[in-house]
Order: structure tokens, then sequence, then C-alpha cells
């Protein structure tokens, strides 16, 4: 594995989307919905750098892949969400790939009408984007190669590295069947 992304680096990345968060919605109550599993870590070092009235929800996002680097039938659980109805939402995940996760989350939230949906992530890959979406807070932009760390797993594994790290071809291997993202 090769190093993409140092602590510090992510620190001051994070650091920098906080900025421009709380400035954007200053003085607005804002309800932050992560979309787990992926988002855990940098959620936790995110919101107590924003310092808004702030509310915590959470979406699961599962995909079925035959695969573990193809993205496959995506399903939604949204019974860890509060009330967002008329509320300004800010939806967090770890990367930004095809988008095909945050356009769902996206479709699916608007129908509980909130008052805005803006979306954050620490990573989006160059090249890979396959929806008209694209992410308000992106902390970096990275080649297109397979990551893990900083919340981001290869089958479940490595959510907890404290860096980004890039897997080599010859490190991925494919298996079958659901997964939580
Ligand atoms: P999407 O293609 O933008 O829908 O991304 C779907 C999900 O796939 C992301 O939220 C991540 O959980 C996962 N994913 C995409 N690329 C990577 C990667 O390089 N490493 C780990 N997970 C990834
Ligand atoms: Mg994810």
């Amino acid at each position: 594995m090769k190093k993409l992304l140092s602590a510090d680096e992510i620190a001051e990345g994070v650091a920098g989307l906080a900025e421009q968060i709380a400035r954007d919605y200053a003085g607005r109550p804002l309800t932050i919905v992560g979309v787990l599993t992926g988002c855990v870590v940098m959620l936790a070092d995110l919101i107590r750098l924003v310092d808004l009235p702030l509310r915590l929800g959470w979406v699961q996002a599962r995909s079925y892949r035959g695969t573990s680097t193809v993205g496959g039938v995506l399903t939604i659980n949204a019974d860890l969400l509060p009330d967002i109805k008329a509320r300004d939402v800010l939806l967090v995940d770890d990367i930004f790939d095809t988008g095909r996760t945050l356009l769902e989350l996206i479709n699916q939230l608007d129908e509980l009408h909130p008052a805005s949906i803006r979306s954050a992530v620490l990573l989006e890959k160059e090249g890979r984007r396959e929806v008209s979406v694209r992410p308000d807070y992106v902390a970096f932009h990275i080649p297109d190669e397979f990551v893990v760390g900083y919340g981001l797993d290869y089958n479940d594994l490595y959510r907890n590295l404290p860096y980004v790290a890039a897997f080599e071809a010859k490190d991925l291997e494919s298996t079958d069947g659901w997964h939580q993202i």
C-alpha cells in the first residue's frame, strides 16, 4: 500500500471544510447526516470544528457487488434519520466515486422536504463521475485509485488507519456479497 494522505494533511483538509461550512451556514441550525459506515472517522473530526447549532443523523447505504471495487445494487436504510422537514441538511460521505450513492441519497432525502440539501466528502476521485450532481464541499481530489483508511474500507477492513493509502492492483481480489459502504 502507498500512503496518499498523512494524518496531518487530512486534519488540515477537514479543518478547511469545517471553516467553509461554518461560514456558509453562519448562525443557522444544521442537520448533518452521515452516510454509514465510511463517514464515521471524518464526521467525528469535522463536527467538533463546526461551531453551529448542530443535529446529527445517519443513513446506511449498502451495495451488492460482484467484486469489491465495482458498485452494484444500492439499498438505503433511513431508519436512523431524524425529522429533516424544513431543515438545512448536509450529507457527509467518505468519497465521491461515480456519484451514484450521493445522487440516490439526495433523491430520497428530497422527498422528506428539507429546506436545503448539500453534501461534503473527504475525497473526490478524478474522472469517475457518472451523474450530474457534484459534492458541494470536497477536501481532496485524488487520482482514480482504490483507497483505504480514515473510514474507507476494503472488504470492511482498514477503516481504522489514521491515514489514507492506495491499494496496488495486485492487492485487490474480488469477493461477492452485500457490502456496507
Ligand atoms: P459512488 O460510486 O460515488 O456511489 O461511491 C460509492 C461508495 O463506494 C462510496 O461511498 C465508498 O463507500 C465506496 N468507495 C468508492 N471508491 C472507494 C475506494 O477507493 N475505497 C473505498 N471505498 C470506496
Ligand atoms: Mg461510503
